[in-house]
């Protein structure tokens, strides 16, 4: 399973990549409002960091400007990643795209219908958002299965990226199912790398030790 960071935030993203736990960043214009600064600063930066694919979205709602901001985006490198909107000149953008070799990963998709076409148009990533199906009272993990149910048997290579997660069981739920990717916000991913028994556990490694060197004054590590 390939874990992508969901920030636009340079920090986390060069701590966990430094971990080498990162395969790509997936980014949106909320992600980079809450940082600040100038965003295509943000996203230069980011694609330079990281070897992995970079999702950087487009803010045009029409074919003619997805496909113009879509090909200013990837001259940021070869690992950009176009995020286009599933909507109608969504799906033209990204056929378009595909077509002359620039990797499109379709967002704010809902329902498996959404995923299915992202698919036909030869989207690499399909983006389903289950946190935000969770919200409002639906099971955001039921579209998980049901996209990779469809996309299994039909052969489908787009990959189930799954978003807007909010909690550790979504990672493992979603690796059960065998998701491509789960993108993290910075604090899931902590959470995920955390455990109560390790902290003890390791307490009890370290106090120990240092009882050795108080038997053992010239002990060293
Ligand atoms: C994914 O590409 C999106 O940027 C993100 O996961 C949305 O998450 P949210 O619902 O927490 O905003």
């Amino acid at each position: 399973m390939k874990i992508f960071l969901d920030t636009a935030n340079l920090d986390a993203i060069k701590k966990y990549n430094d971990m080498g736990l990162l395969d790509g960043i997936t980014t949106n214009p909320s992600l980079l409002a809450k940082e600040g600064g100038d965003p295509q600063k943000t996203m230069k930066e980011i694609s330079t960091i990281i070897k992995g694919d970079v999702s950087l979205e487009v803010v045009s709602t029409t074919y003619d400007g997805m496909i113009e901001e879509g090909k200013k985006l990837r001259e940021y490198g070869n690992n950009v990643i176009v995020k286009c909107p599933m909507t109608g000149d969504g799906l033209r953008a990204c056929k378009s795209l595909s077509v002359e070799g620039i990797p499109v990963n379709v967002t704010l998709v809902f329902s498996p219908n959404q995923a299915l076409l992202a698919a036909k148009a030869g989207a690499k990533y399909v983006s389903p958002f289950i946190g935000r199906l969770d919200d409002i009272g639906h099971t955001g993990m039921d579209l998980i299965k049901e996209i990779k149910q469809i996309f299994t048997n039909y052969n489908f290579k787009t990959e189930i990226l799954v978003a807007s997660v909010r909690h550790p069981q979504h990672v493992v739920d979603a690796g059960k199912i065998g998701a491509d990717v789960v993108t993290l916000p910075p604090a899931v991913l902590e959470k995920m790398l955390k455990h109560t028994l390790t902290d003890k556990g390791l307490k009890a490694f370290l106090d120990d030790w240092e009882r050795l060197q108080a038997e053992n004054p010239d002990l060293k590590a």
